[in-house]
Formats: structure tokens, C-alpha cells, sequence
């Protein structure tokens, strides 16, 4: 009697879990048919064949590129060189990317970037906010861009108990930033469980040193996120596309 409820239950779960994987597949859309489109005036930008995870451009026409995210479960093409962060001038002809140089009290060997957000302040100075996942944790690395120099200065490591499995940033004003969780569990297998389950239980945060919250929930992973010129809409993307009123 005991053995049959068992390969009952356990023939229920299975079939949960398959039906979950194909609402999965139908959600990402991973079983449609790609057409290959041949680019047009796009080249491989050398130097970033490893991979890039994020981008974020100066009104001057300055990109910073963070390298490819190192994570359980995901390919990495440099799983044992640390993270850096690439600088592309968009205005010249050929664009070349250059690591920058990082100083200050920084572990860079765990330096593993993942969303990036500038912050020009009053005195034209660039602040680059960086999701950092050294040693797989959450943290977000504040740096002061030396143009001249180019290179990077740290200046603070920004850590709270609600910045967990942080993806994306986007900085508002000094130290004021939302920032993406794209998953509320941090255990691997519970993740997994967590996007076949599909529970939407991933947000956003607001950061700001004297207040951090919850501001949206509901998702079922919080991905990319960004702003209206304005300030006034947020987006955050993930199987769906939502805009938060702030
Ligand atoms: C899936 O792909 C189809 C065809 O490209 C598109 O019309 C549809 O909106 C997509 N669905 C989602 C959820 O992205
Ligand atoms: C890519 O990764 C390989 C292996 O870690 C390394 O040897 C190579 O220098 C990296 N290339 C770049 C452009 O970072
Ligand atoms: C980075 O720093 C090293 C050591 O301080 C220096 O030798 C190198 O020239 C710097 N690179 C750039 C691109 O400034």
C-alpha cells in the first residue's frame, strides 16, 4: 500500500514537471523556429570573444562592457580569468575595446560583473554601479571613471539583505539605484525548481542609503532593466515586459 502511494505520487510530480517544462517552452518561446539573418554592418568586436554581459553608453558616445557572467549551470568561455569591465569609444571608425584598470581596495580575482549603470554627477564626474557576484554572492561595487587615466577607481562595496541574486541596475541619482532579482531562491536546485514551477516570486528593489524596498514583484525572473530619458518609467524584462511608475 505504502509503495503504491509513493510511485503515485512521484508519477504526479514527474507529470507536473513535464507539463511545466512545455508551458516553459511555449513561455521563452524556445521551440520556435529561428530564421538566420545574415548582419549587415555588424563584425565581431575583438577582444570580447569570451563573452559580454552588459552594456551602458555616455551621452559622449563612451561604452562600458562588462565581460561575460560566470554562474552554476551557465557556459563560460574564461571560467578561471576574473571579470573585468571593456571601454569602447562608439565614435571612432573601428571601434577597439580596452580592459580597464581597476584600483582601490578591491578583490579583482572574485570580480564577477553582471548589469552595469553610469551616473554622471553635477560636477560631470562618471560613477559606474556594478552587480558583482564574487564568490557567488550579491553586491553592488560603486566606481569613479578616470577618464584620462582609463582606468577605474573603487570606492564602495554596496551590500543589504534584500540585494540577493541580483541581475540589473539603473542608477537614479548618487548611491540611488532599482536593481533586478532574478530569482528568490539561492540554492541551484531550488532555482531550477523555481522557473519549472514558474513561481513568480523574483522583483525589484529600491536602493538608497537610507531606504532599501521591495517595489514590484511578481515576476518570474526580473532580468534587464532601464529608464525613460524622464525618469519617470522603469522596464524590466523577463517573458514579459513591464513598465513600473515610479
Ligand atoms: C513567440 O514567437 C511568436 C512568433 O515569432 C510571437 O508572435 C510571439 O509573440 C512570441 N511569444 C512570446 C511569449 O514571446
Ligand atoms: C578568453 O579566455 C581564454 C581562456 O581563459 C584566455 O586565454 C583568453 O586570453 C581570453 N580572451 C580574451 C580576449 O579575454
Ligand atoms: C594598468 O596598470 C598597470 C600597472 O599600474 C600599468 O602598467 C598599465 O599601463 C595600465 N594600463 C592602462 C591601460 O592604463
Amino acid at each position: 500500500m505504502g509503495k503504491l502511494l509513493v510511485l503515485t505520487l512521484l508519477g504526479a510530480g514527474l507529470a507536473l514537471i513535464g507539463e511545466r517544462l512545455v508551458a516553459l517552452r511555449q513561455r521563452t518561446n524556445a521551440s520556435r523556429e529561428v530564421r538566420s539573418v545574415e548582419p549587415r554592418s555588424c563584425h565581431l568586436i575583438e577582444g570580447l570573444e569570451n563573452g559580454s554581459e552588459d552594456i551602458d553608453i555616455l551621452p559622449s558616445g563612451l561604452a562600458f562592457i562588462s565581460s561575460g557572467l560566470k554562474y552554476p549551470g551557465m557556459p563560460s568561455f574564461a571560467p578561471n580569468e576574473p571579470g573585468q569591465i571593456f571601454l569602447m569609444d562608439l565614435n571612432e571608425q573601428n571601434p577597439r575595446v580596452q580592459a580597464l584598470n581597476i584600483s582601490g581596495d578591491f578583490d579583482k580575482a572574485s570580480f564577477n560583473p553582471h548589469g552595469i549603470s553610469t551616473f554622471i554627477d553635477e560636477d560631470k564626474t562618471v560613477y559606474l554601479y556594478v552587480v558583482n557576484h564574487p564568490h557567488m554572492k550579491s553586491t553592488v561595487e560603486k566606481f569613479k571613471f578616470e577618464e584620462q587615466q582609463h582606468s577605474l577607481v573603487h570606492l564602495k562595496t554596496i551590500k543589504h539583505e534584500l540585494l540577493k541574486s541580483l541581475n540589473d541596475i539603473v542608477v537614479l541619482g548618487p548611491e540611488q539605484f532599482y536593481a533586478t532579482r532574478d530569482h528568490y531562491f539561492t540554492n541551484f536546485f531550488l532555482v531550477l525548481l523555481e522557473i519549472i514551477l514558474d513561481l513568480r516570486w523574483s522583483h525589484v528593489l529600491f536602493y538608497s542609503p537610507r531606504e532599501v524596498k521591495v517595489v514590484a514583484k511578481g515576476f518570474s525572473s526580473a532580468n534587464g532593466i532601464t529608464v525613460s530619458l524622464d525618469k519617470k518609467y522603469f522596464a524590466s524584462r523577463m517573458f514579459y515586459l513591464r513598465s513600473l511608475k515610479s
